[in-house]
């Protein structure tokens, strides 16, 4: 959610600049340097993922030593930890489609992840009524992961102050990976039991796409927004341009 809100911002920065700058170009190249200039910027984002920057931590890989979870839904109950947690593939993006219309106000783009994957050790006391525990080894991947989506925005008239309308994102998934030890002694079984969280997890991500929209788009709007009014825009350009090495 966090990196969804920095990514938006960058990209409000990038148009910001754009528009504010004399440019005599005809409005669609000038669309095209700015498409590109966000590009870079997602270069600069991809190598903060890498490294953390400030208050963010390093997040490819994000790792977690030790998480006390807990859990219930109605009946079903999980509580447990997990340990050795270790998430990678954030930085793993390639930019499909980023194309920027100024006459519309708005930018479309998509980015593809190859595999954002977790490795970790879990244990679980686990059950509904009766109570089972579990401890292994867990790997679970999201392969071929998209992310397209549209931003749409405004410009005060005079202040050419830039607000965010809409965000929408549609994620979907070519193939989730679940390889979950132990949730059943018998090998046959855990397959069975794992192939059912890998079609929960495929049919939640790719059919509730236009929910998933909806509610990114309401969570991270005013974020962007609350972001953008925060600081001036030469404050933010100061800060991405710090940040590149
Ligand atoms: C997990 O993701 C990383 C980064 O995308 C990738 O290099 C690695 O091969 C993946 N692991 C597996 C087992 O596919
Ligand atoms: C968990 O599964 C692994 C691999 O199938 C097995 O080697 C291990 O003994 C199991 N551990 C427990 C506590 O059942």
């Amino acid at each position: 959610m966090k990196s969804c809100a920095l990514i938006a911002v960058l990209l409000a920065l990038s148009l910001g600049h754009c528009q504010g700058a004399e440019v005599a170009e005809p409005v669609a190249v000038e669309g095209r340097s700015v498409s590109s200039e966000i590009v870079e910027l997602l270069e600069v984002f991809r190598d903060l993922l890498e490294t953390g920057y400030g208050p963010m931590p390093k997040l490819a890989p994000a790792e977690i030593k030790h998480q006390p979870f807990q859990f219930s839904t109605g009946e079903f109950s999980a509580n447990g930890e997990i340990n050795d947690f270790v998430l990678e593939g954030l930085n793993g993006f390639e930019v499909i489609i980023m194309n920027v219309d100024l006459i519309r106000s708005r930018v479309d783009f998509e980015l593809n992840f190859g595999s954002i994957n977790f490795t970790t050790l879990y244990q679980a006391d686990v059950g509904s009524g009766y109570r089972m525990k579990r401890e292994g080894g867990a790997y679970m991947a999201l392969e071929d992961f998209n992310l397209k989506g549209r931003i749409s925005y405004s410009l005060g008239v005079i202040s050419k102050q830039m607000k965010v309308k809409s965000i929408l994102v549609y994620p979907s998934v070519g193939n989730v990976a679940s390889e979950i030890e132990n949730l059943s002694q018998y090998r046959i079984f855990n397959r069975k039991l794992n192939e059912v969280v890998e079609e929960f997890i495929t049919l939640t991500v790719n059919e509730n796409t236009d929910f998933v929209a909806n509610w990114l788009n309401e969570m991270v709007t005013p974020l962007c927004n609350d972001l953008i009014g925060d600081r001036s825009l030469s404050d933010l350009i100061a800060i991405i341009t710090g940040a590149k090495k």
